[in-house]
C-alpha cells in the first residue's frame, strides 16, 4: 500500500516536471508580435529557404531570443536569401546579420525605427541601394558593416549622433559621395576601432578630426577621389595600426610627425600624387610591416634608417623619383622582408651583396633604375626567390647571371630585358649540359641588342608560359621545337634579324589548340609584385595586376626578315588572340583558315608582300579589334557590309589594286553583277533579302553590345577587353611590356 502511495507521488512528481517544464518553455516561447515581424519579412523574399513555420519561432533557423521570449539575435549570413529587404519590428534585436545574401531595397528611416537595441548590424555583400537614413537605429551600435551593396549619396552628419559606442564602421565597396565623414571621431573618440571608406565616390579634402579617435586601429578610404593634404592632426591617433589610402589624390610630403604613429604596421598610400622625402626618421616606426607607397612622386635617398625597420615584410616603393646609392643600404637586418620593390625611381649604385641575406625574400624588383655590376653567386641563398625583376638597368655579363640564376628552384618570373646591351645570348655552347631553370614561367630577355641565334637550351624550359626576346639582334631561324613547349602561350621575337619561315610545328603550340587547353590550377600563376596595365575599356589608366592569365595568348614576329607563306594550319591555333606578323617579307596569300581564329583580337600583316583578295571569312573574327593589312599586293574589294569597314582606311592603305570602303578609291563596276542588275526579278528578290541581312547585322551588334554592357555592369569594376601590359607611365602607353 506504502509503495504504492510513493509510486503515485512519484508519478505525480514526474508530471509536475513535465507540466513545469511544458508551462517553462511556453514563457520562453516567441511573442506573437514578434514572430508576424519575423514571417513578414520571410513573405518579403523571392526565394525563401528558411524553414520557418513551427509555432516557435524562437526555434527557428538564425534565432535566439532571450529569456522572456524577445527575439535578441537574427543571424541569417550566407543563406541564398533573395528578395527585397522590410523593416523589423524587433524592439530587442541586438545582433542582425544579414551578411552574403541577395537582398535589395533601401533602408529608410523605418528600416532602423524599432531597433533601437541594435548592437551588431552586418548587412553586406548584398544588392541594397539608396541613401543611408539620418541617424544609426540605436545608442548602443557597435559594429555597422554596409559594405560591398550600391548605397550611394552623402552619409548624413547626424547618421552617428547618438552611436557613442561604436567601434568598427564599414561601408567598403558601395558608391557613397561628398566628403570622409572624418569629424566622426569628435563625439565617439573613445570606441573607435576601424573606419572603412574604401572604394567609394568620396571627394574633396580629407577634414582633420581623425586625430581625435584615440583609439582608432584601423583607417582605410582607398580608391576614392580624394584630394589635399593628409592632414597633420592624423598623427596624434597613435593607435593606428593601418593607414591604407591608395588610388586617390592625395599630395604633399608625408610628415616627420608620422613617427608618433608607433604602432603602425601597414601604410599603404600608393597611386597618390605624395611628394617630397620620405621622413628621415620613419624607420622610428618598429613594427613597420607592409610599407607601399608605389607610383607617387617622392624624391630622394632612401632613409638609412629603414634598414632599422626589422620586422618589414613588404617594401614597395616603385615608380618615384627616389634616387641614391644602394649599395650603401645594410638590407641584413630584415629578415621577414618577402618583397622588394624598387622598380622604375632612379637608383644607382650595384645591387648590396647584404639583400642577399635576406633570407626571406620572394620577389625583387629593381628594374628601371641606373644600377650596374654583375649578379653575384650569393643571389643563390636566395631559397625562395620566385619573382626577379631586373630590366631597364646597366648590368653587365648576361651569360654569367644565368649560370648562376638557373640554378634557383624556386624562380618563376626573370625579366633581364634592357640591361644587358649588345651582349650575346647565352648560346648552347655557354650553357654546356643545361639543366635548371625547371620552374620558369617567364623568361623576358628583351630590348638588349643581345646578338646570336634563339638557342636550344630554352627547349628544356618545360613550364616556359611566356618568352619574350624583342628588340634583339636575333638571327637564324624561328626553332620548329618552340611549337612544342607544353605552357607556351606568348610568344614575343619582334624587331630582330629573324629569318627562314614561320614553321609549321608552331602552329601546334599545345597551349593555343582548342580543346587540349587545360584549365587547370597550374596555370593560375599569380605574380609577387604587380604588373602594371592598361586596357581598351579605359586605356589611360594604369591598373596593377598579380595574374599572368591577363597576358593574352599572343605571338608576335613583327619587324623581322620571315619568308615564304602564312601556313594554312595557322588556323589550328583557335585560341591565338593577338597575332603580329607586320614588317615581315611573307607573300602567298592570306588564308582563310584565319578565320578559324575565333578568339582573335588583333591581326596585323601590314607591310608584306602578300597578294590576292581579303578573305570574305574574316569577317567572322568577331573579337577584331585592330586589323591591318596595309602595304601589301592585295587585290579586289574589300569584303562589304562586315565589320571590315569598321576599321580606318590606313588598316588598308599601301595595296593600289585593293578597293571599296573605307578606301577612297570605289572599286570599277563588276559586269557580271551590272549584268544581274538589269534583272528586275533579281532586283526584287534582292530587295527582300536585304532588309533581312541588315536586321541580322543590326541584331547581331545589340547582342554583342548588350553582351559588353552586361559583362561591364556585372563586373562592376573592369572588364579587360584587351589588356596592354606597361613598365613605365612616364614613357605612355606604347612602351608597353617590356620591362615588368
Ligand atoms: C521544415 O521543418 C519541419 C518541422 O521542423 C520538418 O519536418 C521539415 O522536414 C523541414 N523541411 C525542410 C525542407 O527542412
Ligand atoms: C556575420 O556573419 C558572418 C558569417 O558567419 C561573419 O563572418 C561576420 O563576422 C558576421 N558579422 C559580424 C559583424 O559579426
Ligand atoms: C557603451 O559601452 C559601455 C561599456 O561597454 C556600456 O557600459 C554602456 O552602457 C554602453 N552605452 C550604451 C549607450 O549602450
Ligand atoms: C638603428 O637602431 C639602432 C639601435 O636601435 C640605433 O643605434 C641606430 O642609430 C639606428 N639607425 C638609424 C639609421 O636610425
Ligand atoms: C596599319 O599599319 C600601317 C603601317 O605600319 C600604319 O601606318 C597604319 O597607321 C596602321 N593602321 C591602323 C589602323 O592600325
Amino acid at each position: 500500500m506504502l509503495v504504492q502511495v510513493y509510486n503515485l507521488m512519484a508519478h505525480a512528481f514526474v508530471l509536475f516536471l513535465l507540466f513545469s517544464y511544458i508551462i517553462s518553455t511556453h514563457i520562453h516561447a516567441c511573442k506573437q508580435t514578434e514572430r508576424s515581424s519575423l514571417l513578414s519579412f520571410a513573405s518579403t523574399l523571392s526565394s525563401s529557404p528558411l524553414n520557418w513555420t513551427s509555432i516557435d519561432c524562437c526555434r527557428w533557423k538564425g534565432i535566439t531570443c532571450d529569456q522572456d521570449g524577445w527575439v535578441t539575435r537574427l543571424l541569417l549570413p550566407s543563406k541564398g536569401l533573395k528578395g527585397g529587404i522590410s523593416p523589423f519590428a524587433l524592439a530587442n534585436l541586438t545582433h542582425l546579420n544579414l551578411s552574403h545574401n541577395s537582398l535589395y531595397g533601401s533602408l529608410e528611416t523605418q528600416f532602423f525605427l524599432s531597433l533601437n537595441q541594435l548592437e551588431i548590424l552586418d548587412l553586406s555583400y548584398n544588392h541594397l541601394s539608396g541613401e543611408l537614413p539620418l541617424s544609426l537605429p540605436s545608442s548602443s551600435i557597435r559594429t555597422v558593416d554596409l559594405s560591398s551593396n550600391h548605397f550611394f549619396g552623402a552619409i548624413p552628419s547626424s547618421f552617428f549622433q547618438q552611436a557613442s559606442n561604436l567601434t568598427s564602421f564599414n561601408v567598403n565597396n558601395n558608391t557613397f559621395t561628398g566628403y570622409v565623414p572624418s569629424s566622426i571621431c569628435l563625439h565617439y573618440s573613445h570606441s573607435l576601432r576601424l573606419l572603412d571608406f574604401s572604394s567609394n565616390l568620396f571627394n574633396g579634402d580629407l577634414a582633420p578630426g581623425l586625430g581625435k579617435c584615440s583609439e582608432l586601429q584601423v583607417f582605410r578610404a582607398s580608391h576614392n577621389n580624394l584630394s589635399g593634404l593628409l592632414p597633420e592632426d592624423i598623427y596624434n591617433a597613435t593607435k593606428l595600426e593601418e593607414i591604407a589610402l591608395p588610388f586617390n589624390s592625395l599630395h604633399g610630403a608625408i610628415s616627420d610627425k608620422i613617427v608618433n604613429l608607433t604602432n603602425l604596421a601597414i601604410l599603404d598610400l600608393s597611386f597618390n600624387h605624395f611628394g617630397g622625402e620620405l621622413p628621415l626618421n620613419l624607420g622610428k616606426l618598429s613594427k613597420l610591416k607592409f610599407v607601399t607607397f608605389d607610383f607617387n612622386n617622392l624624391e630622394g635617398a632612401l632613409p638609412p634608417s629603414l634598414m632599422n625597420c626589422t620586422n618589414l615584410v613588404e617594401l614597395h616603393l616603385g615608380n618615384n623619383n627616389l634616387e641614391g646609392d644602394i649599395s650603401m643600404l645594410d638590407f641584413s637586418r630584415l629578415s621577414q622582408l618577402t618583397k622588394l620593390d624598387l622598380r622604375v625611381n632612379n637608383f644607382t649604385g650595384e645591387v648590396p651583396v647584404s639583400l642577399y641575406s635576406c633570407r626571406s625574400l620572394k620577389a625583387i624588383g629593381l628594374a628601371k633604375n641606373h644600377l650596374k655590376g654583375q649578379i653575384q653567386a650569393e643571389i643563390l641563398s636566395l631559397k625562395s626567390l620566385s619573382f626577379l625583376s631586373l630590366g631597364g638597368n646597366r648590368f653587365t655579363k648576361l651569360t654569367w647571371a644565368m649560370k648562376i640564376l638557373m640554378s634557383i628552384k624556386s624562380l618563376h618570373t626573370l625579366s633581364l630585358a634592357g640591361s644587358y646591351e649588345g651582349e650575346g645570348m647565352p648560346s648552347d655552347d655557354d650553357m654546356v649540359d643545361f639543366d635548371g631553370f625547371h620552374n620558369l614561367r617567364v623568361l623576358n630577355l628583351a630590348d638588349s641588342n643581345l646578338n646570336g641565334q634563339i638557342p636550344l637550351w630554352i627547349s628544356k624550359l618545360k613550364n616556359l608560359e611566356i618568352l619574350q626576346l624583342s628588340f634583339n639582334q636575333i638571327t637564324g631561324p624561328i626553332p620548329s621545337w618552340l611549337g612544342t613547349l607544353p605552357r607556351l602561350f606568348y610568344i614575343d621575337l619582334s624587331n630582330n634579324r629573324i629569318s627562314g619561315e614561320f614553321p609549321k610545328k608552331l602552329c601546334r603550340l599545345p597551349r593555343l589548340l582548342y580543346g587540349l587547353n587545360i584549365a587547370s590550377q597550374a596555370y593560375q600563376y599569380e605574380f609577387e609584385l604587380p604588373i602594371y596595365g592598361s586596357s581598351s575599356v579605359a586605356p589611360f589608366q594604369i591598373f596593377p595586376t598579380h595574374k599572368l592569365s591577363f597576358f593574352p595568348k599572343t605571338i608576335v614576329l613583327s619587324k623581322n626578315n620571315i619568308v615564304g607563306d602564312i601556313p594554312t594550319e595557322i588556323g589550328q591555333l583557335q585560341l591565338l588572340q593577338e597575332l603580329y606578323l607586320d614588317s615581315n617579307n611573307f607573300s602567298g596569300i592570306i588564308p582563310d583558315q584565319i578565320s578559324n581564329l575565333k578568339n582573335l583580337e588583333v591581326l596585323d600583316l601590314s607591310t608584306n608582300h602578300l597578294s590576292g583578295k581579303i578573305p570574305l571569312s574574316l569577317a567572322s573574327l568577331n573579337f577584331l579589334k585592330e586589323f591591318n593589312v596595309s602595304y601589301n599586293n592585295l587585290e579586289g574589294s574589300i569584303p562589304t557590309s562586315t565589320q571590315l569597314q569598321s576599321f580606318e582606311a590606313s588598316a588598308f592603305e599601301g595595296n593600289p589594286k585593293l578597293c571599296g570602303a573605307p578606301l577612297p578609291n570605289k572599286c570599277k563596276p563588276n559586269k557580271g553583277i551590272d549584268a544581274d542588275n538589269k534583272n528586275n526579278k533579281d532586283v526584287h528578290n534582292g530587295l527582300h533579302q536585304l532588309p533581312w541581312f541588315y536586321i541580322f547585322v543590326a541584331l547581331g551588334f545589340l547582342v554583342g553590345f548588350l553582351g559588353v554592357c552586361g559583362s561591364l555592369i556585372i563586373n562592376k569594376t573592369w572588364r579587360y577587353t584587351y589588356f596592354r601590359f606597361i613598365d613605365n607611365v612616364q614613357e605612355g602607353l606604347e612602351a608597353r611590356y617590356l620591362y615588368y
